[in-house]
């Protein structure tokens, strides 16, 4: 079958693509670590939309993780014409006082994973009609955030990644956006202990509003969703980075 692969799709924004692009009439290939939610959300889709859903329970803070995915696509026939890579995850304090291997882990799931799949699928995306990887980055992308320092650098890669595969695939037709959301109500505070934090209090968008955004834009580069967001990262490139950097860091003090 032809399917759009989801990576982190148990949760929030990744579950929310899952949704929309159902709709839209694609098969899918849900894939996270709670494979029990997976196929939960497989049923409900295959009934409400008639698509279908494989699912895939795949760690991604292993190492092989990537290659054992892009095997088993294989072994399963699945002919790959989307990508979403949204599988992440963020811890809130200071670099030196956080687990070193949680956050080896978060380079690992955020970056390295994200970059080894893209790199296995682009093969098979090559030889689908009007294919697309959408790489879930951040407003963090845009400014280093003290508080919160790999988090940041994790998404600052995945956007500068994402814009220089943007301009290398389009000759080959396939689009490649970086989606860039502010605070998302979503699971992705309490994992990273940021409910508390002026980020999150000052207001979250949807899933659902985000991943709309996402799809109308897939084939452009970056997609800021919700104007508050698209002001402070305007903002932000016209401050000296002394300042941005510091405002970032209070938004998770
Ligand atoms: N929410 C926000 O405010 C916000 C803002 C900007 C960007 N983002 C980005 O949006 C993306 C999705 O986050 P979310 O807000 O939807 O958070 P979420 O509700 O916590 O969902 C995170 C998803 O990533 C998966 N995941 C985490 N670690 C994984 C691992 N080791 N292996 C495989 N899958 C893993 C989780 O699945 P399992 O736990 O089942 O494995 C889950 O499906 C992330 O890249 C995040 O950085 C979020």
């Amino acid at each position: 079958m032809q399917a759009v692969v989801i990576t982190g799709a148990s949760a929030g924004i990744g579950k929310e693509f899952a949704r929309q692009l159902a709709m839209e009439g694609n098969n899918l290939v849900l894939v996270a670590r709670r494979l029990d939610r997976l196929e939960a959300l497989a049923g409900e889709l295959r009934e409400r939309n008639g698509i279908e859903v494989a699912c895939i329970a795949s760690d991604l803070a292993q190492p092989e993780a990537s290659a054992e995915l892009a095997k088993a696509l294989e072994q399963q026939q699945i002919a790959v014409t989307g990508l979403i890579n949204n599988a992440g995850f963020g811890d809130r304090g200071q670099f030196a006082d956080l687990d070193l291997q949680r956050q080896l882990d978060m380079v690992q799931v955020n970056v390295t994973a994200l970059v080894d799949l893209t790199w296995r699928l682009v093969p098979a995306l090559k030889q689908a009609k009007d294919a697309f990887v959408i790489n879930v980055a951040s407003s963090a992308a845009f400014q280093a955030g003290p508080n919160m320092t790999i988090y940041y650098a994790t998404k600052a890669f995945v956007l500068s990644f994402s814009e220089g595969l943007h301009e290398e695939l389009k000759g080959n037709g396939i689009a490649v956006s970086a989606l860039c959301p502010g605070a998302t109500d979503s699971e992705f505070a309490t994992e990273a202990h940021m409910t508390d934090t002026l980020l999150f209090k000052a207001g979250t968008m949807t899933t659902e509003a985000v991943v709309k955004k996402s799809l109308a834009g897939r084939r452009r580069a970056i997609v800021i969703p919700g104007l508050k967001n698209l002001l402070l990262v305007w903002m932000g490139k016209f401050s000296p980075r002394m300042i941005t950097r510091r405002l970032a860091g209070m938004l998770q003090a």
